[in-house]
């Protein structure tokens, strides 16, 4: 005996539809597991609350699916479900290993069953990325990488060390042997130099024009792009920064390039800034944001770019929750 999952989803609360995406779901599970329906011996339904017209296992019948005893429950309400689902539990006599079906983005939240991916989100300052990410993250439930850090830590580095961020030489040396980790507390990025945890030193508004300097030299970036390969290679992720989508993770599965005008970003980076006590004032937020773009953008190495295949998101009019939404969308298209 052999127990297949299967999921799916739902455009929308109707009879029709779940009928529809019932009968899909059963015949590719059957398909894909060399099984006709004769084979089964039950199967289990269940479906998310926001499902009212029709029982999972109703609609399976009415589909034409009457060979074995079918059952039908309501999924407990979880913060972060995905919407409109159904879900199934086949059990059926067979002896090859179960193949699993997950049609219409059901896969997702699944990503020990997905296998690894990552999702690459790039683009200037204050373009929304880390906000975007964590979310997203939180909603995919996969970890996210803010790349940032990483070159904001190179930066503090060097300033903890008296050595100005643009001197190759003296740069390779300290970077040669950072101690520069990054771990995860209740899905929070701790970003950890030398054993201490300095995320909240690296936001620093001088840390920032110090970062995108040193995140110019080759070898800050050889050193990083290696680290943030590993992590990457080893788990779902979502990386942010500047280069994911062209260099660190070219064949990245899911690529954004995320910007929005100047003005909107200097906005945004004051009211952050704000929060976090530093008072800048706007025009010289807007005058570092223009002169790191233009840093980022002209520098040799890995300059700021869109990768060809990357999504562009212009977040200049759209709210964090609608380019959240899009994002996931376009992921769970393809998942
Ligand atoms: O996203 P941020 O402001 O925390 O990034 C700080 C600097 O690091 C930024 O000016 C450019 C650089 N950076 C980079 O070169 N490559 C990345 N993948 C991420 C950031």
């Amino acid at each position: 005996m052999i127990a297949i999952r299967g999921a799916t989803t739902v455009d929308g609360d109707r009879p029709q539809f779940i009928k529809d995406v019932v009968k899909e779901l059963l015949e590719e599970i059957f398909k894909r597991n060399g099984l006709t329906e004769e084979n089964a011996v039950c199967m289990l339904f269940s479906n998310t609350s926001d499902l009212h017209s029709l029982y999972p296992a109703k609609a399976a019948r009415e589909a034409g699916f009457f060979g074995c005893p079918m059952y039908s429950s309501l999924e407990p309400e979880m913060e972060g479900a995905l919407e409109k689902c159904i879900r199934v539990m086949v059990l059926a006599e067979g002896q090859k290993p179960p193949v699993h079906v997950y049609l219409r983005g059901a896969k997702a939240l699944r990503a020990d069953l997905s296998g690894i991916y990552n999702v690459a989100i790039d683009g200037p300052a204050g373009s929304g990325k880390s906000t975007i990410s964590k979310i997203l993250g939180k909603k995919l439930n996969i970890l996210c990488l803010d790349t940032g850090a990483m070159y904001r830590a190179c930066a503090l580095k060097c300033l903890w060390s008296g050595v100005p961020a643009d001197d190759e030489t003296c740069v390779s040396r300290i970077i040669e042997n950072i101690d520069l980790t990054v771990k995860y507390e209740n899905g929070e990025q701790k970003t950890m130099l030398d054993g201490k945890d300095v995320s909240a030193e690296i936001r620093r508004p001088e840390i920032s024009m110090l970062a995108s300097k040193v995140s110019a030299l080759g070898c800050v970036r050889e050193k990083m792009v290696g680290l943030q390969r590993k992590i990457a290679a080893e788990t779902s992720c979502i990386l942010d920064g500047r280069d994911i989508g062209t260099n660190v993770l070219p064949n990245a599965g899911f690529k954004f390039y995320l910007t929005a005008s100047p003005e909107v970003r200097a906005r945004r980076r004051c009211e952050e800034n704000r929060q976090k006590g530093f008072d800048t004032p706007y025009e010289e937020i807007l005058e570092e944001i223009k002169k790191r773009d233009f840093q980022d953008k002209t520098r040799k190495i890995a300059p700021l770019k869109q990768a060809d295949d990357a999504i562009l998101v212009d977040s200049s009019e759209m709210s964090i929750d609608e380019v959240v939404r899009f994002m996931e969308s376009k992921i769970q298209e393809k998942i």
